[in-house]
């Protein structure tokens, strides 16, 4: 059984990725599960939290007592987790959010015909995290995640101080039992202090002690 030490607090995950639509048949996405930040709102949710999840397209079940908000584009996530920063302690961003959408959307299923090659331009989209992070207010908590092949220590503490995060969980896509997809994780949680925690398990026990280090920064603010 687990202690009810987040009760009272009130919780928003991003999980899983966004879709950028070309055109009604068409998009750019990449392989995210969700299932890590779903087993971190779950997780919150058995120790006392009000949960809600900003979700990508997923193929998990809705969790019994959380509110599932149910999001398409990173524009479309903007939105919900702009709107969600408004009234919650603890926003934990898990989504893999796609960098970039396509310039223009076309309203029509564009044709193959008479085409050997074709090209569309890409723009950036808003970084969902840092617009947080500038937004936040005195005692909210933000944690952030990056999922690295490179570099992992010098891109996750890079990402803790751009996105004005508290917590960054960070891992090595290149390890066997981490990243996408899988129910295992292996993952460095990096704090704004300097300190640094190596986790291994599966994404329950991952998310157990996401918890714990959010609850030390609450207590220790
Ligand atoms: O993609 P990147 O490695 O920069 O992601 C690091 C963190 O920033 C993650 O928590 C991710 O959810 C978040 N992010 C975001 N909006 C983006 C890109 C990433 O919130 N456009």
């Amino acid at each position: 059984l687990r202690p009810k030490d987040l009760e009272g607090l009130s919780v928003v995950v991003t999980a899983g990725p966004t879709r950028e639509f070309l055109d009604p048949v068409r998009y750019i996405s990449n392989p995210s599960s969700g299932k890590m930040g779903y087993s971190i709102a779950k997780e919150a949710w058995y120790r006392g939290a009000e949960v809600r999840i900003i979700s990508g397209p997923v193929a998990l079940e809705s969790p019994h007592g959380i509110q599932v908000i149910p999001v398409t584009s990173a524009e479309d996530m903007l939105d919900a987790a702009t709107r969600a920063m408004d009234d919650c302690d603890v926003m934990v961003k898990a989504a893999a959010v796609g960098d970039y959408r396509f310039a223009s959307r076309s309203e029509h299923k564009i044709k193959r015909e008479g085409k050997s090659e074709v090209s569309f331009s890409m723009i950036a989209n808003p970084d969902i995290a840092a617009t947080l992070g500038e937004m936040k207010k005195q005692g909210q908590i933000l944690v952030g995640f990056a999922a690295e092949t490179d570099d992992l220590k010098e891109n996750a503490r890079r990402k803790l101080r751009a996105k004005g995060l508290d917590l960054i969980v960070a891992n090595d896509l290149t390890e066997p039992g981490s990243g996408f997809g899988t129910d295992t994780n292996r993952v460095t949680i990096f704090d704004v202090q300097g300190n640094s925690k190596e986790v291994q398990g599966d994404k329950t026990e991952v998310a157990s002690i996401i918890w714990d280090e959010v609850l030390l920064r609450r207590e220790g603010r």
